[in-house]
C-alpha cells in the first residue's frame, strides 16, 4: 500500500508519499511562516492563495523523491479538518481532483489523528494502546489510544491551547510570530525563579488545562519594567509553568489510566524542557516515552499519508466522499 498524502490546513503545504513496507519514501513542505509574520498571525484568505500556488509542484517533487510516479500510488490521504477552512477545501479540492484523474481513492484524515500517529513515522515505535499528549496551537488535550480511531478525549483546555499561549506570550516578549520557538531559545539564557507565574487548574483534580491567565500573569509581570531587562527571565518562568502542568497532568493521566506508554505529538511537542520533564515522569512510573522528530511534531505530510496508509490497509475509510470541516471533533471520528 503506497498513499500519497497532502496537509494544507493551516499555514504550512506539506506533501509525503508513505508505504506501509518501506515506510516514509518523501516529504516536501513549503512554510507560510514568513508572508504571514507581518500581519502577527495567520491570514486565511492569503494562506489558501498560497496552497493553490504550492501543492502541485510539491507533488511533483515529494513523487521524484519518492522514485515513484502516479501507477504505483495506491491512494491519497489529506486532511480534512479541523483548520481552516479555505485552506482545507484547497487541500480536499486538489486531493479528490487528482484522485478522479488517476482512477485512485481519496481519504479525509482528520489533523489530530495525523499528530497523534506521528510517532510511528520513528523507529521503535509506540504499540497501541497509549496515552496521547497533543499540543498544538490549536489543540490541548490527553488523550486515551485504544488503537486507530479509537480516541477518548480524557482533558482538554478549557482556553487558549498550550501553543496559542506560547505566541501571545512572546508576542508580548517582542518575538515574532509564532514565538514558541523563540521564547523557548530565549528562556534558556533566563534564570528559573525569578518569575513564579501560576501553575494552572494543578489545585483541582481532573485533566483539564486553561492557559489564558498564563498569558496575563506575563502582561502584569512585564508591566512597568524595562522588556529587555526582565525578557529572559520572564520567558523562563513562563516556559516551566506550561511544562510544569502539562508534565503533573500527563503524571494524572498516566496513573489513571494504567498505561505503560506516552506520546507526545503536536507543534509543542518540539519543546526541549517538555520533553526533558516528561522523560523524567515517565522513568519514575516506569513507563516509556515516545515523540516525533521536531520537523513532524509541527504540522507536515509524512503524518498524514501514515495515517491514509494505516486506514486504507485496515479498511476503515469512514472519510471517503466526506467533505472538509473546520470544527471535528477527534473523540467523534470513529473507525
Ligand atoms: O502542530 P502545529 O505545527 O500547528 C497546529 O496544528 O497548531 O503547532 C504549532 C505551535 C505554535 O503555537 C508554535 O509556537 C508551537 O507549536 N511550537 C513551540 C515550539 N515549536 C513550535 N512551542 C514551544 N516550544 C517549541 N520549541
Ligand atoms: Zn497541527
Amino acid at each position: 500500500m503506497r498513499v500519497l498524502g497532502i496537509e494544507s490546513s493551516c499555514d504550512e503545504t506539506a506533501v509525503a508519499v508513505y508505504d506501509d513496507s518501506r515506510g516514509l519514501l518523501s516529504h516536501r513542505l513549503h512554510s507560510q511562516v514568513t508572508m504571514h509574520q507581518a500581519y502577527g498571525g495567520v491570514v486565511p484568505e492569503l494562506a489558501s492563495r498560497d496552497h493553490v500556488r504550492r501543492l502541485l509542484p510539491l507533488v511533483r517533487e515529494a513523487l521524484a523523491e519518492a522514485g515513484s510516479d502516479e501507477s504505483s500510488i495506491d491512494g491519497l490521504a489529506y486532511t480534512a479538518g479541523p483548520g481552516l477552512i479555505g485552506a482545507l477545501l484547497v487541500g480536499e479540492g486538489f486531493a479528490t481532483a487528482l484522485a478522479v484523474s488517476w482512477g485512485k481513492p481519496a481519504l479525509g484524515i482528520h489533523h489530530l489523528e495525523g499528530h497523534l500517529l506521528a510517532p510511528l513515522l520513528e523507529p521503535n515505535p509506540p504499540a497501541f494502546p497509549f496515552l496521547a499528549l497533543l499540543v498544538s496551537g490549536g489543540h490541548t488535550q490527553l488523550v486515551d489510544v485504544a488503537g486507530l480511531g479509537q480516541y477518548r478525549i480524557l482533558g482538554e483546555t478549557l482556553d487558549d491551547a498550550a501553543g496559542e499561549a506560547f505566541d501571545k506570550t512572546a508576542k508580548l516578549l517582542g518575538l515574532p510570530y509564532p514565538g514558541g520557538a523563540a521564547l523557548a531559545s530565549l528562556a534558556q539564557g533566563g534564570r528559573s525563579g525569578v518569575f513564579n507565574f501560576p501553575r494552572p487548574m494543578l489545585d483541582r483534580p481532573g485533566l483539564d488545562f486553561s492557559f489564558s491567565g498564563l498569558k496575563t500573569a506575563a502582561l502584569v509581570a512585564l508591566r512597568g519594567r524595562d522588556l529587555s531587562a526582565v525578557r529572559a527571565d520572564v520567558a523562563r518562568g513562563f516556559e516551566e509553568a506550561v511544562v510544569e502542568t502539562l508534565a503533573e497532568k500527563c503524571r494524572r493521566a498516566l496513573r489513571h489510566t494504567g498505561h505503560q506508554r506516552l506520546v507526545i505529538a503536536g507543534g509543542v511537542g518540539a519543546n526541549r524542557r517538555l520533553r526533558e520533564r516528561l522523560a523524567e515522569i515517565v522513568r519514575d512510573m516506569n513507563a516509556q516515552l515516545y515523540f516525533p522528530r521536531t520537523e513532524f511534531c509541527t504540522d507536515n505530510g509524512a503524518m498524514i499519508a501514515l495515517a491514509g496508509c494505516l486506514r486504507f490497509a485496515a479498511g476503515k475509510l469512514h472519510g471517503l466522499g466526506m467533505s472538509a470541516r473546520a470544527n471535528w471533533e477527534l473523540g467523534a471520528i470513529g473507525v
